[in-house]
């Protein structure tokens, strides 16, 4: 049998993990979200769910990948053989295959507008009818969607350290110089005030109990937990590296992008007299034309739909090494031969989304869309019971001092004790067990 890859250093992990975390979820719904729900009180009130069940899960994850040196399956048959709990690993890769044919479809379109920057974003154009005819077509949004799961395969198939590794470490720099060049544009437009405003002044007036779930759903999906990536990837990490340094690098990395993605986008909403709009409208519609107004606009729209595609490439990659790190290590397939066959796969299962606003818009699932309903199922039910079941894995049946010993096993800044345990005990499962009744409750029966 082929020697299990490792990344080949600390800061190769450090970079592909945060390349996983840092995704759509930062650069279109963290900003939105944060927006609307009362700018810096928001933004505290998710920092308190990173804290206190983001980083006891991520550390989790990432440990109980390490000890086992397995894919999600795996990792939860070789610490309890011959119970049930792998089918919280088998959770996970449904729902990274889940998450990813949908999520592709949506970097497919990011993909289109990096080409249609290209040509111009011209002034008056109605961007929302735009928008509206590209992913109502067929053939475009499919072929988008095809280049980007070839991409994502064809990384997969080159390795953990010559794939995955090595095309985080090109591009996360890359993504973040970007990220840079965006924010400092649109903070010294004239104007943009309002817009710093609207993003983080704090009201505490908007703050509900929805907030909260809000907040740790957002958790949950842009650290990448609940459904085995970070097992994946904390399986090729080394004994010789510091798991809770490592997550804090993860967390703080994936919260600045976050943070930075809504100063690159409000100031320039608001300066060019714009008003924001929620998830795929505000970067697809209202971003493209602001920048039609701008000088040099189409230049930053390039640069802002590249930074959203290679954020999204990091993340799908993830997506995609959850299942294919399954069959290779349980079914016995070869790599390559893998990460071809289930990308198609996932191909195919990322049809019905782009048809649900052509032939399937029909369709409706508590008045979703198909592609929102693949996307409410992963984030309301999925994730968060993926979460849920990890962590009590954790802490019950693995029992908390045991990970903790793999997660303090390397010498570093960080040693976990009676607080950590406290959080993973309690604190994590109670919280995401909350949310889930609550996100249930409101959408079935309130
Ligand atoms: N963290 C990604 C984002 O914020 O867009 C999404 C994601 C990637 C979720 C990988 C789950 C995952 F396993």
């Amino acid at each position: 049998m082929k020697k299990r890859e490792n990344w080949t250093s600390n800061v190769g992990f450090i970079l592909a993990a945060a390349g996983s975390a840092i995704g759509l979820g930062n650069i279109w719904r963290f900003p939105y979200v944060t927006g609307t729900n009362g700018g810096a009180a928001f933004l505290l009130i998710f920092l308190a769910a990173i804290i206190f069940i983001g980083f006891p899960v991520i550390v989790a994850e990432i440990s109980l990948g390490r000890n086992t040196a397995k894919n999600p399956v795996g990792a939860f048959k070789k610490i309890a053989p011959d119970t049930p709990w792998w089918v919280v690993g088998g959770l996970g890769v449904f729902t990274g295959f889940l998450i990813l044919s949908y999520y592709s479809v949506v970097a497919g379109w990011s993909m289109s507008y990096i080409f249609k920057a290209i040509n111009g974003f011209t002034p008056g154009t109605d961007f929302a009818t735009l928008f509206g005819s590209h992913i109502s077509g067929f053939g475009v949004p499919l072929f988008w969607h095809a280049a980007f799961m070839l991409i994502t395969v064809l990384v997969i198939r080159a390795g953990v350290v010559g794939g995955i590794q090595k095309v985080a470490k090109t591009l996360m720099p890359v993504l973040f110089l970007i990220l840079i060049t965006l924010v400092i544009r649109a903070v010294t437009l004239p104007g943009a005030g309002e817009g710093l405003s609207f993003y983080l002044k704090p009201d505490f007036s908007k703050i509900s109990i929805q907030t909260f779930t809000d907040a740790i759903a957002q958790a949950f999906f842009t650290l990448s937990l609940g459904m085995g990536a970070m097992i994946t990837y904390g399986s090729y990490l080394s004994k010789d590296d510091n798991i809770s340094d490592n997550a804090v690098y993860i967390i703080g990395f994936d919260t600045l992008i976050a943070v930075l993605a809504g100063l690159a986008i409000f100031p320039a909403v608001f300066a060019l007299g714009f008003s924001p709009s929620a998830g795929p409208g505000l970067v697809f519609i209202t971003l493209p034309g602001v920048l039609a107004e701008m000088p040099l606009g189409s230049f930053f729209g390039f640069l802002f739909f590249l930074l959203l595609s290679i954020s999204a490439l990091t993340s799908a990659i993830s997506l995609l090494e959850v299942v294919v790190s399954y069959v290779v290590d349980e079914k016995g397939w070869e790599r390559k031969k893998a990460a071809q066959i289930i990308g198609f796969i996932i191909f195919i299962v990322g049809i019905p989304p782009i048809l649900g606003y052509s032939s399937l818009s029909g369709f409706s699932f508590l008045g979703m869309d198909v592609l929102d309903t693949y996307d409410w199922f992963a984030n309301n039910i999925f994730l968060p019971l993926g979460g849920l079941l990890t962590s009590i894995f954790a802490a019950y049946v693995w029992k908390a001092k045991n990970m903790m010993k793999e997660a303090n096993s390397a010498p570093g800044k960080i040693t976990l004790g009676k607080g950590y345990e406290f959080l993973l005990k309690y604190i994590a499962p109670a919280g995401i067990l909350i949310i889930m009744a609550f996100n249930i409750w409101t959408t079935f029966v309130g």
